[in-house]
């Protein structure tokens, strides 16, 4: 018992890094207005620079959607993303057009999720990070806090 406490915490003083994705406080408020209306606002960290260059540059043809913004919130958003972009080493690529959920960082952290809850109807795409991380909107993707009970260690 006393050493189960000692673990908690010790896990609550020195949170694991990667569980943290905080949005930099310096983001432009049109970021949260024109990128989280069909999605959350996905934290910069999650893509490396160049990703995010081709994917504001392809906003007509968004994955099926138009999320075209005017010029000057598109470059503000642009500098924003690519200023404290994720580091590409770790990342890896994200194909094109660019995925979070192609990158090599996310594909090694989900890797022992069986298929089937990818097609699970309360999930239905990978990039619906909120329906198993419901703090994935404020950062946190802590393995502590999964909203689909079976796949909590
Ligand atoms: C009109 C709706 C809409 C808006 C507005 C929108 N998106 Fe998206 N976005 C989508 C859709 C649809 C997908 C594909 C989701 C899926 O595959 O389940 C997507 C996917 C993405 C992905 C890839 C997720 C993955 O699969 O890894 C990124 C990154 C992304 N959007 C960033 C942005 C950014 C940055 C903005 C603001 C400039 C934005 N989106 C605005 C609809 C939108
Ligand atoms: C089907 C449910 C599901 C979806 C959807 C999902 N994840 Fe996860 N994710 C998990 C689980 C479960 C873990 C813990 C895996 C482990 O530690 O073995 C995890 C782990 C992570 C981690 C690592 C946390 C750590 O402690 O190292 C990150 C970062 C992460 N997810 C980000 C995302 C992002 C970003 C999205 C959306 C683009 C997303 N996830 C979508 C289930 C999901």
């Amino acid at each position: 018992m006393k050493r189960l406490f000692l673990i908690a915490m010790l896990g609550s003083a020195f949170p694991a890094l990667a569980d943290r994705l905080p949005m930099p406080a310096n983001a432009p408020a049109s970021f949260t207005s024109e990128c989280s209306s069909c999605h959350i606002a996905y934290q910069p960290a999650l893509l490396q620079a160049n990703d995010w260059h081709k994917l504001m540059a392809g906003l007509s043809e968004h994955f099926g959607s138009d999320a075209t913004v005017d010029r000057k919130t598109e470059q503000e958003i642009t500098a924003f993303l690519e200023r404290n972009a994720g580091n590409a080493s770790r990342l890896g690529s994200a194909g094109n057009p660019p995925r979070i959920t192609q990158t090599a960082r996310f594909i090694r952290k989900h890797d022992e999720i069986p298929a089937k809850y990818w097609r699970d109807p309360r999930v239905k795409s990978k990039a619906n990070c909120e329906a198993c991380h419901p703090g994935a909107a404020k950062g946190s993707y802590s393995e502590h806090d999964i909203s689909i009970r079976e796949l909590r260690e």
